[in-house]
């Protein structure tokens, strides 16, 4: 089993988006019951890409309030991706969570562990923008992690912060793969293209050769409550994220 964590420090880069689609775009790689997501953020924004309410669930939180199984949370999709949303839940709530995942570094690696997944599954690891406990959470588990860039400088503001971050902080699963990733890349201005090429010279060989196109499609699937390989299979953005997928499936397994 492997688990791949789509992280930033920047909000609204497209980590959740990314999460989903690159999750739909596996399965159609890898054919069904192979690929799960798990929602690490508050905002519980990841099973709507699926069409699925959280009603019935548990999600993540609450089952780890309960010391629940996490796979008794987890929904079929229609995309044939399994999604354990993070849950809408009470602000004491969430507050005991974080409080028990500062406690247990490695509590989601071991839930994930736990639920005694296929050797050959992957799951997808959504989460909150910034440093928090399920960024620490998120390295702590993950065999490959995706930091979401935008070509733009904003992003470019925040590498220093992931690097930093990145040098401190001392529970990172061993042998984990940190990728940058750039999404909304737009070829069509000038400015978004001069910084994607100045970002990849700054980053070389640990920024992800596969890059993701800015693609109105991946909103409008959204809209739609299904992946944008679903809504529009040959769009700009599902055929990046088919190469995303295939990309992350290789060095996952290298
Ligand atoms: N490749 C893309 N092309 C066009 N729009 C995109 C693309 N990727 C994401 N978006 C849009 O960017 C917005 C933010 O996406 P998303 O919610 O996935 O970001 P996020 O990083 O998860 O945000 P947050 O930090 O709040 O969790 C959404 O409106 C989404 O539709
Ligand atoms: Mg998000």
């Amino acid at each position: 089993m492997s688990i791949v964590g789509v992280v930033s420090m920047k909000g609204g880069v497209g980590k959740t988006s990314t999460s989903a689609n690159l999750a739909a775009a596996m399965v159609a790689k890898l054919g069904p019951d192979r690929v799960s997501v798990v929602d690490l953020d508050p905002q519980n924004a990841l099973h709507w890409h699926f069409g699925l309410a959280d009603d019935d669930s548990g999600g993540a939180c609450e089952q780890s309030l309960r010391s629940a199984d996490w796979r008794e949370g987890l929904l079929q999709s229609p995309a044939h991706v399994a999604c354990l949303p993070f849950g809408s839940v009470s602000e004491a709530d969430r507050e005991a969570y974080e409080a028990l995942l500062a406690l247990h570094p490695n509590w989601v690696g071991e839930q994930i562990a736990r639920a005694g997944l296929s050797n050959d599954a992957i799951v997808i690891v959504d989460s909150p923008p910034g440093p928090s406990v399920y960024l620490k959470q998120v390295f702590a588990c993950a065999d490959l992690v995706l930091v979401v860039l935008l070509a733009d400088a904003g992003s470019y503001a925040t590498i220093p912060a992931m690097e930093s971050w990145l040098a401190e902080t001392n529970n990172t699963q061993a042998g984990c793969k940190v990728f940058y990733l750039l999404n909304q890349v737009d070829r069509s201005e000038s400015l978004n293209r001069d910084t994607a090429a100045y970002l990849r010279q700054q980053l070389r060989n640990r920024i992800c050769p596969i890059e993701i196109h800015a693609d109105e499609a991946v909103g409008e699937a959204l809209a739609f409550q299904q992946p944008v390989l679903d809504y529009e299979p040959h769009g700009q953005a599902s055929v990046d994220l088919a190469r995303l997928a295939s990309w992350v499936i290789d060095t996952i397994n290298q």
